[in-house]
């Protein structure tokens, strides 16, 4: 293990493919991996792994990590600086999977909250409140006698994101407020494997937000995060037109009834959009006006589009040229699975070394 005091810190995250990347991704992760290479010793990968436990088209699954492959590096994320792979690429997170799971509890993983959310929908059972409980879920997938059924990988998910992570022995995990739950069973898995095997081997890996809070954006709809599986999304690919037009259709409402009455839920929606991409006038300029009751959402959405614009438009140019330069793409990812694998393996050969599988 390094003793070497003025070595970088460990930085490592990943995004799963499945689609194109939004703005929730931008602010939530890659903008902090583009910020955070110049710092660390950064390796950010592409979850494909991870898509496969929501069963994408096969014929989809290569165009997707393509895809987000393009964007990481069309937001800046130099492969001169950073170890960017592909993590199907690196078999070893695949052993280490199956090793982890032996120390991951069922209940515990059966607690956590996307395993529900994901659940829920694939049994089609309405959220707590709106008519079920958990106990319900558990009542389903366990006497599960129809046709919908909750994969085993599904479950498992966080044991493979806890791989991810502690194969690299990385100190910081850039990731937005919905994986911070993820990240403490990472955390927890480590802390058992070490108490088990009676070792310091793993340590503590942490969310990193430059000394803030973890970011959630949110969706142009009015309530709830912006995500791919919510409908409701700005794509860093969407082209000038399409992305006016989604801003200005933006859910609003009726307007203050009061001067310095509290922001509704979706006009504090776009206002927290505004601060990840206007200056700190132009936000303060429209609280102001809400404030004083003569606030206009129309200049307000269209400021919002000129500022949104002015991050996404020289990411989007700068993914259409990448995303068919299938020579330049796939010597980054040779590359980053081979620096990516050396990393691995080490860790993979201890970990045998320590739950004691020995060769002959
Ligand atoms: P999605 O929710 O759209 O499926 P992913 O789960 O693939 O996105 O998320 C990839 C990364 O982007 C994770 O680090 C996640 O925390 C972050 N992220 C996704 N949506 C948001 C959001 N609305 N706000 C902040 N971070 C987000
Ligand atoms: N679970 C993450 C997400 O949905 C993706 C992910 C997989 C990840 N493995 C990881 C993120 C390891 C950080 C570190 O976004």
């Amino acid at each position: 293990m390094d003793t070497n005091q003025d070595k970088k810190k460990v930085v490592l995250s990943g995004i799963r493919a499945t689609g194109n990347l939004h703005l929730g991704n931008y602010y939530g992760a890659l903008n902090k991996f583009v910020r955070m290479q110049d710092d660390y010793d950064c390796r950010f990968f592409i979850a494909d792994l991870h898509a496969l436990t929501t069963h994408p088209d096969p014929a989809m699954l290569h165009a997707n990590v393509k895809s987000i492959l393009a964007e990481y590096l069309a937001a800046g994320l130099d492969p001169e600086k950073n170890i960017l792979y592909v993590q199907s690429d690196v078999p070893e997170i695949s052993e280490m999977y199956l090793l982890m799971n032996m120390h991951a509890g069922i209940g515990e993983l059966m607690r956590t909250a996307s395993f529900k959310d994901k659940a829920r929908k694939a049994l089609g059972i309405a959220k707590p409140g709106a008519g079920a409980d958990d106990d319900d879920i558990e009542k389903e997938i366990i006497g599960n006698n129809h046709n919908k059924s909750v994969n085993a990988g599904l479950l498992t998910y966080p044991t493979l994101m806890a791989v991810d992570i502690l194969i690299h022995h990385a100190d910081f995990v850039p990731v937005g407020k919905d994986q911070e739950q993820h990240l403490e069973l990472t955390r927890r898995f480590g802390r058992r494997f070490n108490s088990f095997y009676k070792t310091d081997y793993f340590s503590e890996p942490v969310n990193f937000n430059f000394g803030g809070q973890a970011v959630k954006v949110p969706g142009l709809d009015g309530s709830g995060k912006m995500g791919k599986s919510e409908g409701n999304c700005i794509y860093l690919i969407d082209d000038e037109k399409t992305l006016r037009k989604k801003v200005m259709r933006a859910v609003t409402d009726q307007g203050p009834q009061e001067p310095n009455s509290t922001p509704t839920e979706p006009i504090q929606n776009l206002f927290t959009l505004m601060e990840l991409v206007s200056d700190p006038s132009t936000l303060e300029h429209f609280k102001q006006a809400y404030a004083d009751c003569s606030i206009r959402y129309g200049d307000l959405k269209k400021q919002l589009a000129e500022d949104i614009l002015k991050v996404t438009l020289p990411i989007r140019e700068r993914i259409l040229d990448l995303r068919d330069n299938d020579e330049y793409l796939s010597k980054v990812v040779r590359r980053g699975a081979e620096q990516a694998r050396e990393v691995a393996a080490k860790t993979l050969r201890e970990v045998r070394e320590i739950m004691g599988i020995r060769k002959f």
